[in-house]
């Protein structure tokens, strides 16, 4: 294990004013968003979905990695460059998801375990070979009438814990992501509930597996009302219990917290993160993104599979992911989200 390898692949990660694009999407969950946009889910459609993200003018500024998908990690630019070389060359960090898809757990059908231990090791080589920094392995819990159980919970810990492991072996940063899905109509409490006892489980578990926190990054998802819950928590009340929830699990050491999106609307997520980093109080973590949803919809929408929208998705992008910046710095204003006003890129 080379510490100074990966301390370095966190530090760049973790840099100012910047985040992460989850572009991971399995072939299933990318052709569910294509079919929304009327595109063909075909390997040639999300290459060029794809590369249109990847070839974004000053995307560089923001963008401190991306997270691949299996297909995407061998696929090419026109020009024949690899994505991970076209990325490294703008100094994005190229990562993968090596995780297999949740299923359903054995003995509680209702809950859910993410597969894909078996050959990790040699995945793990084989995808740095290909130039990959950075890994991500996604844990899905969801709330209901006796759920999460602490079985699924120490399952998909434990599975967590040996994927970072051999992350770490492998001189790969390891991303744990232990999703508290926002679906349902359950409490914001009900929701602080399951993600303070989903991230005790987890760091337990990365402590009793010798998982090093200072490189390793945390993915969780931010404290928030059911999607069906009458009542909405407003933006300072879930900044306020995300906070608490972490500083509560949260070990000091994990240099960064890089929240998923996890359906929440793109102007949502940007209001959740900017609240946070202008809250009051220690924040001994970087509060950062590593969004798909929230960071994707306004391309996906403007580009529909058209070559002559590229240019309008690609700004589309670009702005969206300004704001997204200026959140993660805590410089985020409303009046930001009119095209052109305050979204100059990083000051
Ligand atoms: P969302 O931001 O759309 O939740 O996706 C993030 C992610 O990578 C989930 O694993």
């Amino acid at each position: 294990m080379n510490l100074n390898t990966m301390l370095e692949t966190v530090r760049a990660l973790t840099a100012p004013g910047k985040g992460i694009l989850a572009a991971d999407e399995s072939h299933g969950t990318i052709g569910r968003r294509f079919t929304a946009i009327g595109v063909d889910n075909t390997p040639e459609n999300r290459r060029q979905y794809r590369q249109l993200l990847f070839q974004t003018p000053d995307i560089a500024g923001i963008l401190s990695g991306v997270i691949l998908f299996d297909e995407t990690v061998r696929q090419r630019a026109d020009d024949g460059t690899p994505f991970p070389e076209l990325l490294a060359r703008l100094r994005i960090v190229p990562g993968i998801k090596v995780d297999a898809g949740a299923k359903p757990l054995a003995g509680a059908p209702e809950e859910m375990i993410t597969e894909g231990l078996d050959g990790l090791r040699e995945r793990l080589a084989d995808y740095r070979g290909l130039g990959a920094r950075f890994a991500k392995w996604r844990a899905v819990i969801a709330i209901g009438e006796g759920r999460p159980s602490t079985y699924c919970l120490a399952a998909n810990a434990h599975t967590l814990g040996r994927y970072a492991a051999l992350c770490q072996e492998a001189d790969v940063v390891p991303i744990v992501e232990p999703e508290v899905l926002m679906d349902g109509d359950h409490t914001i409490e009900q929701c602080f509930a399951a993600t303070e006892a989903a991230l005790d489980h987890l760091f337990r578990s990365l402590r009793d597996q010798h998982v090093v926190l200072e490189a390793a990054l945390l993915k969780p998802n931010m404290v928030l009302s059911g999607a069906k819950c009458p009542r909405q928590a407003g933006v300072e009340e879930v900044a306020e219990a995300t906070v608490r929830c972490l500083r509560r699990t949260v070990p000091a050491a994990v240099p960064g917290v890089m929240f998923l999106s996890g359906g929440q609307s793109p102007e949502r997520a940007t209001q959740h993160l900017n609240a946070m980093n202008t809250m009051p109080g220690p924040r001994p973590w970087v509060l950062s993104f590593s969004f798909a949803r929230a960071l994707q919809a306004p391309a996906m929408d403007a580009w529909r599979g058209s070559p002559a929208a590229v240019a309008a998705a690609q700004q589309a992008f670009l702005h969206r992911a300004r704001l997204i910046s200026a959140a993660r710095e805590g410089r985020y204003t409303p009046e930001m989200e009119q095209a052109g006003v305050g979204s100059g890129g990083r000051r």
